[in-house]
């Protein structure tokens, strides 16, 4: 009997200690899911930067924004990524929602917008539609470094049009939108894989040559032998990598229109000045492509390939996959995490925007309550100016008007409140005046004008 009067008392503790620990674990802070990160505030700065350079960029270009939702049904992604494919076979975040429907958080853009090319009936619109998005895509893979299992592209897409000069652009704008960042030293890969025609007959030869080598492939590639060739070539594998590398290149087995409109691509950017690798064995991991194919990779990284900036190309059969119209199409995307990265290691800052011209200072409780009306006065004037109303003295409000670089710091102490009148200091001089409040706008304005002529 005292045994199990014992294990009584035994079981009450443990009980006790599994709610102390699971309080305990209440208690301990969460952290983000794995490949996953935040974005602080003080890196925002670098991400307003490379997207005030992406729109410059573009907007010239008539390329237009568009933006389509991160969940697609799964299909989607398996009728036009491929479903041989690493990102569809263990890469994607996929579920089945309450109502039964399966869904993915996209892997990567192109299929959500040729879907919504086809569902909007943007094939009525002047051809080419060109569109461009910057948004978060979500990858299984394993994190680390420039990998991430949420991360974010650009991406360029110009659909419904053939003519070998888009796909030099996108090109060339990847590589301006680099060039401006700062990010000039990089290797254009390029490559094609010809139309559904060139890889018929090039299809048999890969057969006729992995066949006899079948069993020093991977497992994945012996499978891929037979289910499609073209992936082993794209295998990251060592002993496969170093197999493939004896394949008679592609480019030998384009007809005559992918040829021509290859010799194409690359005269145009020669024209242009871009220095591209004519990579014969490059292949990209995804199903759609047709004719051109490049990646971007940093300049003299061992493992470029992995670390590539940027990658796409052409895929002239993705709109009528997808339930359209014949439509041929190119795009590509650049990493974005990818490109922070190479900024930062490459100590390049972010340009800094204009500063403010006005910094409004309070001093004492009358001047605190009648600032905000005469904050929203000065912005609704269209002057530059920021406000301090959480700081009280007028040495941490001058230091602050002096980290923001302003040129004039409007001071609104107890004595002027009263007498309505504003004190106006030169930041540069220290030069100080008195001023009406009604007359501020006009004679700020005066002052920012003259300021600049300096
Ligand atoms: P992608 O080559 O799979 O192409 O991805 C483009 C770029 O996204 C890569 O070069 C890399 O910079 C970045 N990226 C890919 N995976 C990750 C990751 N796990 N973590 C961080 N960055 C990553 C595509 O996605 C195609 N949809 C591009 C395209 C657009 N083709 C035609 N139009």
């Amino acid at each position: 009997m005292p045994r199990k009067k014992s294990t009584i008392v035994k079981k009450g503790i443990a009980k006790k200690n599994i709610v102390n620990t699971n309080i305990k674990k209440r208690r301990q802070a969460l952290q983000a899911v794995k490949g996953m990160r935040d974005i602080l505030p003080v890196e925002m700065k670098m991400w307003d930067f490379i997207r005030e350079v992406i729109d410059d960029t573009l907007t010239p270009f008539s390329y237009n924004r568009i933006e389509t939702p991160i969940l697609e049904k799964t299909e989607l992604f398996e009728r036009s990524t491929g479903e041989e494919t690493d990102i569809v076979q263990k890469e994607m975040f996929s579920f089945k929602t309450k109502g039964g429907e399966y869904v993915t958080m996209r892997p990567e853009g192109t299929p959500g917008i040729v879907r919504a090319y086809v569902e909007n009936g943007m094939s009525n619109l002047i051809q080419p539609v060109k569109l461009y998005y910057v948004g978060t895509m979500y990858r299984y893979e394993k994190p680390q470094a420039g990998r991430y299992r949420q991360f974010h592209q650009l991406n360029l897409e110009a659909i419904g049009n053939s003519h070998p000069v888009l796909d030099a652009e996108i090109i060339y704008l990847f590589h301006r939108i680099l060039n401006k960042l700062g990010l000039g030293d990089i290797e254009v890969q390029i490559n094609s894989i010809g139309c559904k025609e060139c890889r018929k007959e090039y299809r048999s030869t890969l057969v006729d040559y992995f066949t006899p080598k079948k069993r020093q492939l991977c497992e994945d590639c012996k499978k891929r032998l037979k289910s499609n060739p073209f992936r082993i070539l794209d295998c990251k594998k060592e002993k496969c990598i170093n197999i493939a590398s004896g394949v008679p290149p592609i480019v030998d087995y384009l007809c005559e229109e992918c040829g021509i409109h290859f010799k194409r691509v690359l005269e145009y950017l020669d024209e242009a000045e871009i220095v591209y690798n004519l990579n014969t064995t490059l292949m990209r991991g995804l199903d759609y492509y047709t004719k051109t194919i490049f990646e971007i990779w940093p300049a003299g990284d061992k493992q470029s390939a992995q670390s590539a900036l940027g990658g796409g190309g052409r895929y002239d059969n993705l709109v009528k996959m997808l339930g359209g119209k014949e439509t041929t199409a190119v795009g590509g995307a650049l990493g974005m995490e990818r490109i922070i990265e190479k900024l930062k290691e490459r100590g390049i800052e972010p340009k800094n925007k204009k500063s403010p011209d006005v910094l409004l200072i309070q001093l004492g409780e009358l001047a605190k309550k009648k600032s905000l009306k005469i904050f929203e006065n000065l912005i609704e004037s269209g002057i530059y100016v920021r406000e301090a109303l959480h700081r009280d003295s007028i040495k941490s409000q001058l230091r602050y008007a002096d980290k923001l670089g302003v040129k004039f710091s409007l001071i609104l102490g107890q004595k002027e409140a009263q007498e309505d009148m504003i004190l106006v200091r030169n930041m540069y001089d220290g030069v100080q005046e008195l001023v009406r409040l009604d007359r501020i706008v006009d004679e700020i304005k005066k002052r920012i004008k003259s300021y600049s002529k300096k």
